[in-house]
């Protein structure tokens, strides 16, 4: 139980997945929250109890809080940082970073904010930038915040990069294995201490300049792309050489410099973090001078891979004009509705182009693929899905698929052809089955 003087009254601006999560599970360690969006649908639907994404234990925790009078949601920042006579100390900052078409990061939401922060606060106030940046973005929100200070009233501006992922995003929160802060001053430092202190016990805590805290993210990010992109390329020459790739990543992954995570061979990466925030490393080493060629490789190698499943399905079906090819899974991985830069997003297209009709299906993410993916048939559930297939192909390794009735799939399929873009299956048991199965760097 946290004692009264430990609580601190948290302004969380921008509901979405890491702003809500984060909100939600800061009010669950102890602290006042109010979540506050300029998307007015958001938070009506929360204030009905009603979640705008998926994620896995947040809603029970939502509803929990918000009975516990700990977490509230507000449709401006002027009302989250005086809510019902609370004065918000802390400021987070979890607002989109979307990429622009020259691959930077569009900051215009975190400008917005800083205005309006630096427009409505009324003493001390700690700004929280979590959202993901490039380094001196806080040295930014800094210069524009005194600008509209008027008053003269003293903040600063601190550096609290996120490392949840989406899926687990709860749990990684409230467990994480390290908590970065980049910190200006003591002041700063101490209340950044006392929000985290729950955490403090298990996690480890790195305090740091500003500026560090910021690339330590996009640094961290471009390195877990890069691991992905070496293993896909490490699976591609063993597919050449009649290596096998689950051994390779096994044998490599048993080292513990190397670590045996991210060392899944796939489709390639997606979602709203990694090929973001690696385009926009790219860039802003660019900017500041220094080619990070490495970068443009692993981005290169992410766009060949997503194309790997597609060369797979014509060296099977030859022409694909008229031929129906079922996706199993749409989202960028397992566990999450998210359909931000998915793969499968790249692979429709491709497919669409070669003249091929699509069935899909995704246990939770359809609702936001029907926005991004048309002129496919969406199905209620994977056997409609696979009904009639010249070839199935697995997009997410999401638990359903690891549990199909094989048996009933090979009754309905045009032809037993399963191209498997997440090395989920056993091969010899899937041919034993009577599949003529495919899958990443595998003999
Ligand atoms: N999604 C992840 O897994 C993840 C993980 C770590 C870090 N991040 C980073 O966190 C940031 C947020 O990502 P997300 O996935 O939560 O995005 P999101 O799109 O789900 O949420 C952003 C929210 O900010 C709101 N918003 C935009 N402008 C606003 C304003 N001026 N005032 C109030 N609200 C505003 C939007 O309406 C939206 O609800 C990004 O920088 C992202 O790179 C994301």
């Amino acid at each position: 139980m946290m004692k009264n003087s430990d609580k601190v009254n948290i302004c969380m601006v921008g509901t979405g997945y890491v702003g809500l999560v984060s909100g939600t599970c800061l009010a669950e360690i102890g602290h006042r929250v109010v979540c506050v969006d300029s998307d007015e649908k958001k938070i009506n639907l929360l204030k009905k109890g009603i979640m705008p994404i998926y994620e896995e234990g947040l809603k029970a925790l939502v509803h929990k809080n918000v009975k516990k009078k700990k977490l509230f949601f507000a449709k401006s920042i002027k009302e989250g940082l005086h809510h019902k006579g609370h004065r918000a100390e802390a400021v987070f900052i979890a607002v989109g970073t979307p990429p622009r078409p020259d691959g930077s990061a569009d900051l215009s939401a975190i400008e917005k904010v800083a205005e309006e922060v630096s427009i409505n606060m009324s003493d001390y106030t700690v700004i929280i930038e979590k959202s993901t940046v490039p380094v001196e973005t806080c040295h930014r929100i800094e210069k524009t915040m005194t600008r509209f200070n008027k008053k003269h009233i003293p903040f600063d501006v601190t550096s609290n990069p996120e490392f949840l992922r989406e899926g687990s995003a709860v749990s990684d929160f409230l467990n994480p294995d390290r908590v970065v802060a980049g910190v200006p001053s003591k002041q700063a430092e101490f209340l950044f201490k006392k929000i985290y202190k729950p955490m403090m016990k298990h996690s480890q805590v790195i305090i740091t300049d500003v500026k560090s805290a910021e690339l330590i993210k996009h640094a961290s990010n471009s390195f877990l792309a890069t691991k992905i992109s070496f293993i896909n390329a490490v699976a591609n020459v063993c597919e050449k050489t009649g290596a096998n790739i689950d051994d390779v990543a096994k044998g490599m992954g048993s080292d513990k410099r190397i670590g045996a995570s991210f060392l899944n061979a796939g489709i390639g990466f997606g979602g709203f973090c990694f090929p973001k925030d690696l385009e926009a490393f790219y860039w802003l080493s660019s900017q500041k001078g220094y080619d990070f060629k490495l970068l443009k490789n692993v981005q290169d190698i992410n766009e060949d891979q997503k194309m790997w499943i597609v060369k797979k399905i014509e060296d099977e079906l030859w022409n694909l004009k008229g031929k129906t090819v079922a996706l199993l899974g749409l989202a960028f991985k397992p566990n999450t509705d998210d359909m931000r830069f998915a793969p499968s997003i790249d692979i429709v297209k491709a497919l669409k182009k070669l003249g091929a009709k699509i069935k899909a299906y995704d246990p939770i993410s359809m609702s936001n693929a029907k926005e991004v993916i048309k002129g496919i048939e969406y199905t209620k559930n994977p056997y409609q899905c696979v009904k009639n297939a010249d070839c199935v192909c697995l997009i997410t390794e999401w638990d359903e698929f690891k549990k199909l009735d094989f048996k009933k799939v090979l009754t309905l399929v045009k032809h037993p052809i399963l191209i498997d873009g997440r090395n989920l299956y056993n091969a010899a048991k899937m041919r034993k089955m009577g599949f003529t199965y495919k899958s990443l760097g595998r003999p």
